[in-house]
């Protein structure tokens, strides 16, 4: 039986997760949140005090498991959904999701995960690399000003500390690596349905996303 994939891209904190979230549990889809994989692979390698500046080093990815419970990453059956998000982590990030390598055996499993049943998955390069026939694709923007903002807010719900001008500055830096890096670099499918989320809620978001996949039905 086909699956059906929508797919959701976009730059760090145009609100990609918590809409493919929300948008998974209205549709009862599994959500994938695959900067969470390049996050926990960034975790691992800084807990195992290797360089990082050094793409070799990153085969232990192969060894790696990871699994999807409940929208939480499991790495070798241990959640780690919480200890992905710190400034450590985040600060690193880009550089490990530069490496061919991660993002080869990334991309593998985010595709199976999408062969065993309905998925919203978000990311960088769902639409155009990892699910590149996606029965629904989105490119979510806004600007880094909201971006930085809901960020921040993101962080404070979770009890991470945090400065608005340095989060805005980290973004910026963060979305030129992402977006000029050699392998996969963040842009959006040429098919890709653009949405600008600046002045949006997260419900006119989902609305207007919910609504384009009803049409098409
Ligand atoms: O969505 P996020 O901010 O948690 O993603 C963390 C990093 O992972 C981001 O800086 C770029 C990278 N990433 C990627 O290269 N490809 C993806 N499909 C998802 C994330």
């Amino acid at each position: 039986m086909e699956h059906i994939q929508i797919a959701i891209d976009g730059p760090a904190g145009a609100g990609k997760s918590t809409i493919a979230q929300m948008i998974a549990k209205q549709l009862g889809y599994t959500y994938i949140d695959t900067g969470a994989m390049y996050r926990a692979i960034t975790l691992k390698a800084l807990k195992q005090n290797i360089k990082l500046d050094i793409e070799d080093n990153f085969e232990f990815v192969k060894e790696t498991s990871f699994e999807f419970i409940d929208g939480a990453l499991y790495m070798d059956n241990i959640d780690v959904s919480k200890n992905i998000r710190t400034h450590k982590v985040s600060n690193n990030v880009s550089l490990v999701s530069s490496y061919i390598n991660v993002r080869e055996e990334c991309v593998r499993i985010q595709r199976t995960i999408a062969e065993k049943g309905n998925v919203v998955m978000d990311g960088r390069d769902i639409g155009y690399i990892v699910l590149p026939d996606a029965d629904y694709k989105f490119y979510l923007t806004a600007s880094i000003e909201k971006r930085a903002e809901r960020r921040y807010k993101d962080n404070c719900t979770r009890g991470i500390k945090s400065d608005l001008s340095i989060l805005k500055e980290k973004i910026r830096t963060r979305d030129h690596l992402d977006s000029t890096r050699e392998h996969s670099p963040l842009k959006p499918a040429e098919d890709a349905i653009m949405i600008d989320t600046s002045e949006l809620s997260i419900k006119q978001v989902v609305d207007l996303i919910t609504n384009q996949i009803k049409e098409v039905d």
